[in-house]
């Protein structure tokens, strides 16, 4: 069974028993509590809290309400929890995760619909019974594998041992049941806060593959669970593994997911080492990916895991000289198996452009890092600190590339640590700039430093889309975005107008806003491949370069009929209602055929 038969089986099989399909979200997480997506149950996050309602809320990926209260995905993830154990056999960056998820579950109205054929279930959620259940029949009958044994969570105090997953599991013939604590059985949440619940897991050939995680906590920032409303199940598959298991192999590496792409590097270059050509192969994948995205290497967040997973090729290419250029070579074998699934891959030129951007920056730094790191007989954490803010050395690269023994002492944890202590000192310095609270959001375009302030610049923000879209409908579509600026105080916009406007206009214009507001119309959020979001008509600038894949802000019931569309990164409010009322104050010439308004909401 190829990758591709894998995908489509898992989806239609949940498909058919009353999942809808939902595509995957982007890598660049939405959530801010985490910095990047790790697991298929995120953007459902609010509909395990009751937040969200998954038959009326527009879902962000869909475009439309759930429709139900089960969902499957495959969705893209990464985690640096194993960055250096990448190398091996079965440790990833990047990853996909097949997952089912149910929400809402009300004892007695479960139904997820075992057998085909049936008539599509009720729209209430599942909990236990039907996951194990699927997830046996999934395993067993589609894919015709044997399971080893399964875990469940052998109980705590506040959360006891998984008597009745034992005997489902047990109904179902599997007799092989081990108990499992915390460490194994016990899942999330994600980033600080969020739903959490004991797991029970399959194995097969040896080989962890399917985690269930009953969600029927809610994990405070401070520790403290609290029963949900309403339990829910969120489950995950890492594709590789499963891959692996299906072709009777337990190396990731061999399976079609990667082959492609290992083949292509012993092609190119044969002197590469199993483990480096894993490594590469992983780290070249992740990154494409990362990028396809709308991540960029930085120094923060995202940024800097995409910047230490290329600086690492980059390194081993310069230092032992194993091919000129890898990133020429990899991207478009990853473009090509995986463009299909996720169109923003296909952007390779915009790929390559920041791979080879970040690597003429890091080149010339790195001769001198390695240079520096020969001198060294014993690099204390605070040298290895140095040596990334001088030379941009990760410090996986210090390990590898420091003279023998010289870095064996050191230890990832106190690396984190000393950078944790200066970005600390670094957001201290940033707050302090805007005023000594907190500073809440800084999107570089937009600023708040509390949630008043927050609040009115979400207001504001919102505005900006309905002004643009009105100053069209009233002045025409030869109106094109040349500027803004959004405070707390007000909107400033640039646009290009050959002569001043009148007052009738203006007016006009302040009346379609209000008329907006006036509807309480619902702010949705898409993401979308560029090529799509040009299609719908989002407005968008001309010329500026776009991440393959991106976001549309769009005002109203569907994105067809919208008010107002525009690409954008938000934040904004979640219906016009929140507004207010707007009042244009100013309408001046900035320069020759280029006005500005002011505007305020009260
Ligand atoms: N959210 C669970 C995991 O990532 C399924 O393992």
């Amino acid at each position: 069974m190829t990758s591709e038969q894998v995908r489509e089986k898992f989806l239609r099989f949940f498909e058919k028993r009353g999942h809808t399909i939902v595509p995957s979200s982007s890598l660049s997480s939405d959530d801010p509590s985490v910095l990047i997506t790790t697991a298929g149950m995120q953007q459902f996050k609010p509909y395990y809290t009751g937040e969200k309602d998954p038959l009326k809320d527009i879902h962000p990926n869909l475009g439309r309400p759930l429709g139900s209260k089960n969902t499957v995905s495959i969705q893209k993830s990464f985690r640096t929890s194993d960055i250096d154990e990448v190398g091996d056999e079965t440790h990833l960056t990047f990853f996909e995760m097949l997952g089912n998820f149910s929400f809402g579950y009300k004892p007695g109205l479960a139904r997820a619909g075992t057998a085909e054929g049936e008539p599509r279930p009720p729209k209430g959620g599942y909990f236990k019974k039907e996951a194990i259940e699927l997830s046996h029949e999934f395993i067993t009958k589609e894919l015709g594998l044997t399971i080893d044994y399964v875990s469940v969570f052998k109980g705590e105090e506040g959360v006891p041992l998984d008597e009745e997953s034992e005997a489902i599991w047990k109904s179902l013939g599997v007799t092989d049941i081990r108990r499992f604590g915390r460490e194994d059985n016990f899942w999330g949440p994600t980033g600080s806060e969020g739903p959490c619940g004991p797991t029970t897991e399959i194995y097969i050939k040896g080989v962890e593959v399917w985690n269930l995680v009953f969600n029927e906590f809610y994990c405070h920032a401070d520790g403290k669970l609290a029963k949900l409303d309403t339990p829910g199940v969120d489950t995950g598959m890492g594709f590789e593994r499963l891959m692996a298991v299906i072709i009777g192999e337990t190396d990731v590496f061999k399976t079609d997911l990667f082959l492609p792409i290992v083949k292509k590097l012993e092609e190119v270059a044969p002197n590469l080492d199993e483990q480096s050509k894993k490594v590469f192969a992983d780290h070249l994948r992740a990154s494409a990916f990362l990028i396809a995205d709308g991540i960029r290497p930085s120094n923060k967040e995202a940024g800097y895991i995409l910047r230490r997973l290329l600086r690492r090729v980059i390194a081993y290419e310069v230092s032992r000289d194993v091919h000129s250029d890898l990133f020429a070579v990899v991207v478009p074998e990853v473009a090509q198996k995986f463009s299909d699934v996720y169109p923003g891959l296909k952007n390779t030129e915009e790929i390559l452009l920041v791979m080879e951007e970040e690597k003429s920056k890091f080149q010339a730094a790195l001769g001198r890092g390695m240079k520096e790191l020969t001198r060294y007989e014993k690099i204390t954490t605070a040298d290895a600190f140095k040596l990334y803010e001088s030379y941009g050395l990760p410090f996986e690269l210090i390990k590898e590339l420091a003279p023998k023994g010289a870095a064996a002492h050191l230890r990832r944890e106190d690396f984190d640590k000393e950078f944790e202590k200066h970005q600390k000192k670094s957001r201290a310095g940033a707050e302090a700039k805007f005023g000594g609270h907190g500073l809440l959001l800084n999107t570089g375009e937009i600023k708040a430093g509390n949630k008043e302030e927050l609040n009115k610049i979400l207001r504001l923000h919102t505005t900006t889309h309905l002004l643009q879209a009105a100053l069209r409908k009233v002045l025409g579509n030869e109106v094109e975005q040349r500027g803004s600026d959004v405070n707390a105080r007000r909107t400033r916009f640039d646009f290009t107008l050959p002569r001043k406007m009148t007052p009738e206009e203006i007016m006009q214009v302040e009346d379609l806003i209000n008329n907006a507001i006036k509807k309480d119309l619902p702010v949705h959020k898409v993401e979308m491949s560029i090529e799509e979001a040009k299609k719908t008509g989002a407005l968008h600038f001309f010329g500026t370069k776009y991440p393959p894949q991106v976001k549309v802000y769009y005002i109203g019931n569907t994105i067809k009929d919208a008010f107002s569309k525009e690409f954008c990164n938000g934040p904004h409010v979640e219906h016009t209602g929140e507004i207010g009322q707007v009042v244009i104050k100013k309408e001046e010439a900035v320069s020759a055929g280029i006005r500005r308004v002011r505007v305020e909401v009260i």
